[in-house]
């Protein structure tokens, strides 16, 4: 079903993030028909271009082929552009003239810049009185650099936006498999009566990407892969992961067990830090079968942000008390695979002679990307009249084989939840607030002990600490794609 006719105002509408996934996810629901004719979808950035200018470049950004290619024209019609500096008075009375064309469209301001601009441009979008009515602020990640300047953010946005207009995207709560989730752990009886530290020995996280900071190093490294990754989509998956049933679907019956995670996160500081994180930075290697020049050199610069980051917390709660979660993430690593790995407990006991091999513990896997889809490892009989051997083999569920179709992407969902004001997948403040609070401490031991990030190979899984991290808890990282 088509939404309401929208404006969608991307602040930074030509950056890496407009062209690379917002203007894809919107031509994408433009093709299923679900952008109302009336629509718009309006750039704004400094750069001195015009609406045709601007077409041009999102045509490139687009890429698109076959019948798909057809519909590039008539989705550009839609397409607008405002050069704006948010610094500057200059350019907000045409935009704001713009905006008044269609008085009855939903209004979406995207604030895809850095953080430092949120606030003067919520400011001038509050002078020109562009927040009144059916208007919706949408912040990017990273907000803030910390609980305080996020705090200043949060506080500066709400004197324009109220809460129930202000959207924190992570764009990690719109993927597929991260809401089947949901499905999985309460439409299920099978998992949630296993699902504590009864039964389930540890948990995983890996976010592992192949690519390097490439063109946006300007942005990166101010930020880390603590900042950039972990404070936000990963804390977002473990909070799928470990919250309590809700009360409901409800947007805030959500959010409120959300929190409750991130608020039971073991604290880590300068007091358990080095025994608890492993920071690493890329030197030149190899991805994808190519040679690449490390961090330092894409940089051109001496810098000490992480590029990797690897934890082990805690929830410290009943359900979840003793149960360790491993937490990596990291650019120029050998595959890009996103993936949650759920390991229950070995059996009590064996009933098995050691010539049956042995017993691997249950895993439960839940392929973010790519291939999404849900692996549960058992434990069988190898077949065949040879004694009994056991083997480990994988319940395998593919979401493309089982469904036939490929997954839309998070934003297709996320900005169209953001025209029908539904909360739900987006960030309460408080849960912005709590898991800066948690990541905080972290960033100052780092800063305190003085010491440079780990050096690793591209294309390799991080400084060889990473390894040491989970295994010297005699357990493994779930590498190679099982
Ligand atoms: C973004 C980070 O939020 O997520 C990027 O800023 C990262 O550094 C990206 O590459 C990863 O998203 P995805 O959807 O490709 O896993």
């Amino acid at each position: 079903p088509q939404v309401q006719s929208f404006d969608l105002v991307i602040f930074g509408g030509t950056g890496d993030l407009a062209a690379r996934k917002l203007l894809p996810a919107m031509f994408h629901r433009f093709v299923d028909g679900q952008i109302p004719e009336n629509s718009r979808i309006i750039g704004i950035a400094r750069e001195a271009t015009d609406d045709a200018g601007y077409r041009e470049q999102m045509r490139k950004a687009l890429n698109a082929e076959g019948p798909k290619a057809e519909k590039v024209d008539a989705f550009l019609k839609q397409v607008f552009y405002r050069s704006l500096d948010a610094r500057k008075d200059a350019g907000w009375d045409d935009f704001a003239a713009l905006m008044a064309e269609r008085p009855d469209n939903v209004r979406v301001f995207y604030l895809s810049t850095s953080p430092d601009l949120f606030i003067d441009i919520c400011t001038r979008l509050g002078s020109h009185r562009l927040n009144e009515g059916a208007s919706r602020v949408v912040l990017e990640k990273p907000i803030g650099r910390d609980l305080q300047s996020a705090n200043q953010i949060n506080d500066a946005v709400g004197q324009v936006f109220n809460e129930s207009q202000t959207y924190r995207i992570d764009h990690y709560l719109g993927k597929e498999t991260v809401q089947n989730l949901l499905a999985l752990r309460f439409g299920n009886a099978l998992f949630e009566p296993l699902w504590n530290a009864e039964h389930i020995d540890h948990v995983q996280i890996t976010v592992a990407e192949t690519l390097g900071v490439g063109n946006r190093a300007a942005y990166y490294n101010r930020a880390g892969a603590l900042r950039d990754m972990v404070q936000n989509h990963i804390l977002q998956l473990v909070c799928m992961v470990a919250m309590e049933p809700p009360a409901s679907l409800s947007p805030d019956a959500v959010r409120d067990e959300k929190l409750k995670v991130l608020r039971s996160l073991r604290p880590i500081d300068a007091s358990n830090a080095a025994h608890l994180t492993v920071r690493g930075q890329y030197r030149a290697g190899a991805a994808e079968g190519q040679g690449v020049p490390g961090y330092l050199e894409e940089l051109g610069d001496k810098s000490d942000t992480e590029t990797f980051v690897a934890l082990k917390t805690e929830i410290a709660n009943w359900r979840w008390a003793g149960v360790p979660f491993y937490l990596r993430t990291g650019k120029r690593l050998p595959e890009r695979v996103s993936e949650i790995v759920v390991a229950f407990k070995s059996v009590p006991h064996s009933i098995f002679d050691a010539s049956a091999g042995a017993i691997a513990n249950n895993r439960l896997v839940l392929r973010l990307q790519p291939d999404e889809g849900v692996k549960l490892w058992l434990t069988i009989k190898h077949p065949g009249p040879g004694g009994l051997r056991l083997r480990h083999v994988p319940l395998d569920m593919s979401f493309a084989e089982a469904f036939g179709v490929s997954q839309p992407d998070a934003y297709e969902r996320l900005l169209l939840d953001v025209v029908r004001g539904n909360p739900t997948l987006f960030m309460r403040r408080d849960e912005v607030e709590a898991a800066w609070l948690w990541a905080d401490p972290i960033l100052d031991a780092w800063a305190c002990s003085g010491e440079s990030p780990k050096p690793y190979t591209a294309g390799t899984w991080g400084p060889s600490a990473s390894v040491a991290l989970i295994e010297r808890d005699g357990r493994t990282w779930n590498d190679g794609g099982e």
